[in-house]
């Protein structure tokens, strides 16, 4: 097997992820970037990481460097995948795919005048609960049409920058994308029209008031896709401060059965999903693996290959698109047509 080496940029939340990934995945990490030194530093530390940057074209820079794995706010998505293309390094980056459609083609011409490939971090999506739902939905246990319904609750967020509508662009855009990837995974179909309502509920929390224009916290969304399958889900990030409310599992049922659970969860060694099948119950437990190193195993195959990453542009272009659809439908109440 090659072990591909990696500039991993960003040591936030992700950049952690990343930088233990892809060490159990069998590659090596050489670099950490952030223009934070002691998280950088901090990272590189409990890892062993050689090297630690401030400015991620030092790091890109490298000679040795095979692949960029980039962890940064939502805006820095574009620039520094173009950068890295442009110097011929593979390039793995967090989801979102971009800030707009069109920073998001940038990215995709650049990519592709470089020949080298691009992958998308929707981890989630290769979970065995996924995979779970998608067979039971395929085997027609549950019949057709499907209704998926997922619902994600927290306070407002302690990270202010995921509510910057110029930065991470609130849930709609930062985290309804893992949900809608997994919905269009298990229907096997496009979303066809979106209607939604969305509200700020953090608008008076002085914590984000700076904030020229405060994202879309709070959502209520119906997805229809070209199957006659619906996915709907309630989202808010403007939940009081130590709320106790909690997003309730996903929920998927059809006119023969469904099944309830966390089914996209990551983080979790065991996982345990309800079936339901006409008027019986069965508990299914199922072992989860490592799903930051599943993601690497599989880029890196991609990467060895010369083909395409499974997941990348086209995942994330669609993922955007509907994102963007629901802001544009809550915004003028109108339905959005995606055909
Ligand atoms: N796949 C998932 O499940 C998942 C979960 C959470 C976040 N994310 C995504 O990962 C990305 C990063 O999110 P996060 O939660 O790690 O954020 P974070 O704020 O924890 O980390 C981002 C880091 O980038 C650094 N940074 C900012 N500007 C920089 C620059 N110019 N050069 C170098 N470093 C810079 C910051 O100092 C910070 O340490 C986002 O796109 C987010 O949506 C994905």
């Amino acid at each position: 097997m090659d072990r591909f080496k990696i500039a991993v940029i960003g040591a936030g939340d992700m950049g952690g992820n990343h930088v233990r990934g892809w060490i159990s995945a069998g590659h090596h990490v050489v670099s950490v970037t952030d223009t934070d030194k002691i998280r950088a530093d901090k990272l590189a530390l409990r890892y062993n990481v050689g090297a630690v940057y401030g400015d991620y074209k030092e790091a890109i820079d490298d000679p040795q460097v095979d692949i960029v794995s980039v962890c940064l706010p939502l805006v820095l998505h574009a620039p520094v995948t173009v950068y890295a293309a442009g110097r011929g390094k593979h390039i793995f980056c967090e989801k979102p795919l971009a800030s707009s459609r069109e920073a998001a083609e940038d990215m995709q011409r650049a990519v592709e005048l470089a020949g080298v490939r691009f992958g998308i971090g929707f981890q989630r999506n290769f979970s065995e609960g996924v995979g779970l739902v998608r067979q039971w939905a395929d085997e027609g246990r549950f019949g057709s049409p499907l209704v998926f319904s997922s619902d994600l609750m927290q306070e407002v967020r302690p990270k202010i920058a995921m509510h910057d509508a110029r930065g991470n662009q609130g849930p709609v855009v930062d985290a309804c994308c893992h949900y809608f990837l997994m919905w269009q995974t298990v229907f096997g179909s496009k979303p066809k029209k979106v209607y939604a309502s969305g509200r700020i509920l953090g608008k008076d929390r002085p914590e984000i008031a700076h904030f020229e224009e405060l994202a879309v916290d709070t959502a209520v969304i119906t997805v229809e896709y070209e199957s006659g399958d619906i996915g709907t889900m309630n989202v808010s990030w403007g939940l009081a401060k130590k709320s106790p409310i909690r997003g309730r599992p996903d929920r998927i049922y059809g006119p023969k059965g469904g099944a309830e659970g966390p089914f996209n969860s990551f983080g979790r060694s065991t996982v345990s999903f309800e079936l339901y099948e006409g008027s019986s119950t069965a508990t299914v437990t199922v072992e989860q693996p490592d799903l930051f190193s599943k993601q690497f195993t599989i880029f890196a195959e991609a990467v060895r290959e010369g083909k395409p990453a499974p997941v990348g542009f086209r995942q994330g272009l669609d993922m955007l698109r509907l994102s963007h659809a629901v802001l544009e439908s809550a915004k003028t109440g109108n339905i959005v047509h995606l055909d």
